[in-house]
């Protein structure tokens, strides 16, 4: 199959050419083709989501575990109450506070939603993205659209259409190029069919917003650590190591110069044995490394530059064929919650306390 890629302005404004992509994706969704595209948390593999077979070619493009299920991203309120059977109050204010935008609630799904997209449960995933190529799309195919990220299962989601190439190039009919996303790392996940809601996946609407829009949010156990072997984590997803480079990565954690000092000496012995070794730091420390493939993820004081660049800095190294990686690691509140859920995912929980 040869993958056609259509540039589409990020503006928001679309030109006469831009319209003309749109339509043509649509076009293949309507067909029950696939289609990359861009949402602005990551870029989705997008295929009719009320299509089995459709969704079926997601699994397969991907190498995707067909227990995992898929989210459907809606342009209006309507296209989600149509796939749910209930909503409930506190998702309801959810949507209203956070729609359009970086958040996934889980419902109890309505009888036209296939097994093949919610892995055979009785919930569905939702979300309505922001971005607006992610937007026009689905309003022109007029369908809910079923897009996990539109990496190859395991690797690093990807950020901007390149790394969608690099992935899926011949496995899709078309990939639409709205230039880097804005946020960086997927979307927050919450299931909203209990009293009190669930964070299932930390993202850009983080903890405190959602606590503070809702009142009290549990944190499900499979974000915190590794899950167990034979336990089945609410959101299938979260038992995979995902976000994964292909060197072994490592988390320092500690006060910043002993992190420092751990990371150069780690870095040294490996150096030393001839390895190429990556370095994961940040604009305010990276003047503290001398030696290994030192890459700055962001800034510090600005956490949502960190979550912007993280994927693209995995993906770097891989291209780089680094042997090893060691990084800093973050506060965990904020929008730091989802950097250091997909750091320690990347690493497999592997984290030294200096
Ligand atoms: O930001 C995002 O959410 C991106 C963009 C493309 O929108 N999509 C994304 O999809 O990250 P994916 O497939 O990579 O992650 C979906 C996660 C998985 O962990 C999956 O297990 C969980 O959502 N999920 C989907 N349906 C679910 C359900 N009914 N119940 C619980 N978890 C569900
Ligand atoms: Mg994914």
């Amino acid at each position: 199959m040869k993958t056609i890629v259509r540039k589409v302005s990020e503006s928001g404004t679309f030109t006469p050419e831009d319209r003309a992509a749109l339509k043509e994706a649509a076009a293949v969704i309507r067909a029950g083709g696939l289609v990359a595209f861009p949402t602005e948390t990551v870029y989705g593999l997008g295929a009719n989501a009320l299509d089995a077979r459709a969704a079926e070619k997601i699994y397969a493009a991907k190498g995707r575990p067909s227990d995992n299920p898929l989210i459907a991203h809606v342009w209006c309120l309507e296209q989600a109450e149509a796939l749910v059977s209930r909503m409930p109050e506190k998702g309801r204010i959810l949507a209203e506070r956070f729609w359009p935008g970086p958040l996934t609630m889980i419902f109890p799904r309505s009888e036209i939603v296939p097994d093949r997209t919610t892995g055979g449960l009785d919930t569905v995933a939702v979300r309505m993205p922001s971005d607006p190529v992610a937007a026009e799309l689905i309003r022109l195919a007029d369908l809910p659209i079923a897009a996990p990220s539109a990496n190859t299962s395991g690797r690093p989601s990807p950020t901007r259409a390149e790394h969608v190439l690099q992935d899926m190039d011949g496995r899709i009919e078309m990939i639409l190029d709205g230039g880097p996303v804005g946020i960086g790392v997927e979307s927050t996940i919450v299931d909203v069919t209990e009293e009190i809601p669930v964070l299932l996946r930390p993202g850009a609407v983080t903890m405190e917003m959602l606590t503070e829009a809702v009142g009290e949010v549990r944190v499900d156990p499979a974000i915190l650590g590794p899950v167990a072997p034979g336990v089945r984590p609410k959101a299938p997803g979260m038992k995979y190591r995902h976000y994964a480079p292909r060197a072994p990565l490592t988390l320092v954690e500690g006060e910043a110069e002993a992190v420092t000092a751990e990371i150069n000496r780690l870095a040294a012995e490996k150096l030393a044995a001839g390895a190429r070794v990556g370095i994961i730091c940040t604009e305010e420390t990276k003047a503290a490394y001398p030696a290994g493939l030192v890459r700055s993820i962001g800034r510090r004081s600005r956490e949502e530059t960190v979550a912007h660049n993280l994927y693209a800095v995995l993906r770097e190294f891989d291209d780089l064929g680094a042997d090893y990686i060691f990084s800093e690691s973050f506060p965990e509140d904020h929008l730091g919650r989802a950097i250091m859920n997909r750091l320690n995912k990347a690493a497999g929980y592997h984290i030294l306390r200096v």
